[in-house]
């Protein structure tokens, strides 16, 4: 009994690093793939370069701004709210990066 407790201690202990060791492309396939991979309500699909460019040329601190805060049809963070602002821009790193 006394074993199972020291496991679990140390399964818990360990997840606040494994939430913050997160990748962009993990929080793109939990949060952002359900619009973003197919267009859903004119989001900018992943890997659609023309439509990707004039966001881009914007520059990220206008991207970041919208996936944080949210722009026509996509709710800040894609809706996911236990999200940090950090985990958010990678995300939007991992997409650009992709539709580049
Ligand atoms: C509910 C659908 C939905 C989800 C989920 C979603 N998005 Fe979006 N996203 C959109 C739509 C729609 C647009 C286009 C908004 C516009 O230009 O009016 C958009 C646009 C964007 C843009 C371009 C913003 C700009 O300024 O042109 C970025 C960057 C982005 N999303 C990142 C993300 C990230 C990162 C996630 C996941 C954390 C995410 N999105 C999740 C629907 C979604």
């Amino acid at each position: 009994m006394k074993r199972i407790l020291a496991g679990a201690a140390i399964v818990m202990l360990s997840m606040p690093f494994s939430a913050l060791a997160t990748t962009g492309e993990e929080v793109y396939k939990q949060t952002c793939f359900p619009c973003h991979n197919f267009g859903i309500a004119g989001a900018p699909q992943l890997d659609d370069k023309d439509d990707w460019a004039p966001r881009i040329a914007n520059g990220m601190g206008d991207l970041y701004e919208s996936a944080l805060n949210g722009k026509g049809a996509m709710p800040a963070k894609g809706g996911n709210r236990v999200l940090s602002d950090e985990e958010v821009k990678a995300a939007v790193d991992y997409m650009v990066e992709k539709s580049k």
